[in-house]
C-alpha cells in the first residue's frame, strides 16, 4: 500500500563559505493516511528543516541536496513553485510556532479563510464565506459569525492560532505539518490547542505531522514517534514503544530527561554532553561520543535504521547479522 506521504533519504544543504553542510543527512520516515507522526528531537536535530522540506518552504540557501518526497506515490520535491503552492494549501496544510507567520495582518479572518476555499475547492465566495463561520465555529471560536470580519491583531495569541488551524484545514488536506504550534502560547491553552487540532484532524481523516519537544503531547497525540539526532532519524516506531521500550539508547536518554513520565519509575542515566554541532558531526554513528553502549564499530561505520522490536533504529546493538557472526 502506498503511504500518503514517503520521506526516502532526505539530504539538505546549507552551502557556506566554509563548505557545504549537511543539515539532514538520509531522512526516511513514511506517513499513513489519518496518522499522527509525532516527531521528537534536541533543538538542532533537523526538526523543522524536516516539516519545511515537505511543505516547500525550505528557506534558501538552503536547499534539498538528494532524496525525495512522495505525496500519494507522486514526488513533490521537485514541483516548480506555482504547482508546490497548489499543493500546499489543497493537500498540505501548515501550522507554525507562530500564528502571525501563517496569517496576513492586513485582511480579516475570515477574507484569509474564504480566499484559500476557493482557491482550492469548487466553491462560490458566499459558500466559501458561509465554510469559514463553521470552521471558525468548529476551531472553538466564540460568535464566529461577528469574528469572521475581525483582523489577526484582534484575536489573543490561543485564539489567532485556532484560526491558523481552520485556515490550514480549510481546504481540507490530506496531511498537516504543525511545527511546534503551542511552543509561543501560555501553557494553559497548548493542551486545548493540541486537543483541537487532534480531534479537527481525525473527524476530517488528515494525517498530521506533529514537531514537539512535549513527549507528553506525543504521548497522548501520535501514533508513531520519530526521533532525530544530528539531522538523522535515531529510532521509529509506535508511540508506546518508543516510550516504554526506547530501542536507541539516544532515545532512553531522552525519555530519562522527562521527569513527568519517569515519575514513579527509577530515574534513568541522563547522556552527558551535548549534540554535535553540523560542522563536528563525528564519523560512524552521530550519538557515539555521547553512548554508555558504544562499541569500537560505533566510531567507524555509520548504522542504518534496523528492526528493533516493532521500532526501528539507528544502532549497531540491533544488528542481528552481527550476534549471529
Ligand atoms: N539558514 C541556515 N544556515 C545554516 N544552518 C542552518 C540554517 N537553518 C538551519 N540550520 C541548521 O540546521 C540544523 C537543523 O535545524 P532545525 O531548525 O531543523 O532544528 P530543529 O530540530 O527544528 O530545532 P528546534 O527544536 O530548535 O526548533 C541546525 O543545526 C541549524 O543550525
Ligand atoms: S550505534 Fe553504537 S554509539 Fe550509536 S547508539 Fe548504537 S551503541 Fe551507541
Ligand atoms: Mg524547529
Amino acid at each position: 500500500m502506498t503511504p500518503l506521504l514517503e520521506v526516502r533519504h532526505l539530504q539538505v544543504e546549507f552551502p557556506s563559505r566554509r563548505g557545504t553542510l549537511r543539515a539532514l543527512d538520509d531522512v526516511s520516515f513514511t506517513i499513513a493516511a489519518g496518522e499522527v507522526l509525532g516527531v521528537v528531537g534536541e533543538s538542532g536535530a533537523g526538526k523543522s528543516l524536516t516539516g519545511a522540506s515537505i511543505i516547500g518552504l525550505l528557506e534558501p540557501p538552503g536547499r534539498i541536496a538528494s532524496g525525495e518526497i512522495l505525496l500519494d506515490g507522486k514526488r513533490i520535491d521537485n514541483l516548480p513553485p506555482e504547482a508546490m503552492r497548489r499543493v500546499r494549501g489543497r493537500q498540505i496544510g501548515a501550522v507554525f510556532q507562530d500564528p502571525l507567520t501563517s496569517l496576513n495582518p492586513l485582511y480579516t479572518v475570515g477574507r484569509q479563510i474564504a480566499e484559500t476555499i476557493v482557491t482550492h475547492l469548487d466553491l462560490s465566495w458566499a459558500q466559501a464565506r458561509e465554510r469559514a463561520v463553521e470552521l471558525l465555529a468548529a476551531t472553538g471560536i466564540p460568535a464566529a459569525r461577528e469574528r469572521i470580519d475581525h483582523y489577526p491583531h484582534q484575536f489573543s495569541g490561543g485564539m489567532r492560532q485556532r484560526v491558523v488551524i481552520a485556515l490550514a484545514l480549510a481546504a481540507e488536506p490530506k496531511l498537516v505539518v504543525a511545527d511546534e504550534p503551542t511552543t509561543a502560547l501560555d501553557v494553559s491553552i497548548q493542551a486545548q490547542i493540541i486537543e483541537l487540532l487532534k480531534r479537527l484532524c481525525r473527524e476530517q481523516g488528515t494525517a498530521v505531522m506533529l514537531i514537539t519537544h512535549d513527549m507528553g503531547v506525543i504521548a497522548e497525540t501520535a501514533d508513531r514517534v520519530a526521533v532525530m539526532y544530528a539531522g538523522r532519524v535515531a529510532e521509529i516506531g509506535p508511540v508506546a514503544d518508543v516510550i516504554h521500550r526506547p530501542a536507541h539508547p539516544y532515545t532512553r536518554g531522552l525519555m530519562g530527561s522527562i521527569p513527568s513520565l519517569e515519575a514513579h519509575a527509577e530515574r534513568l542515566v541522563q547522556i552527558d554532553g551535548s549534540m554535535p554541532r553540523l560542522t563536528a558531526i563525528p564519523p560512524g554513528c552521530a550519538f557515539n561520543p555521547r553512548c554508555p553502549q558504544r562499541m569500537e564499530r560505533c566510531t567507524r561505520e555509520r548504522p542504518e535504521l534496523l528492526p528493533a522490536g516493532a521500532s526501528r533504529a539507528a544502532c549497531w546493538l540491533h544488528d542481528m547479522h552481527q550476534e549471529a557472526a
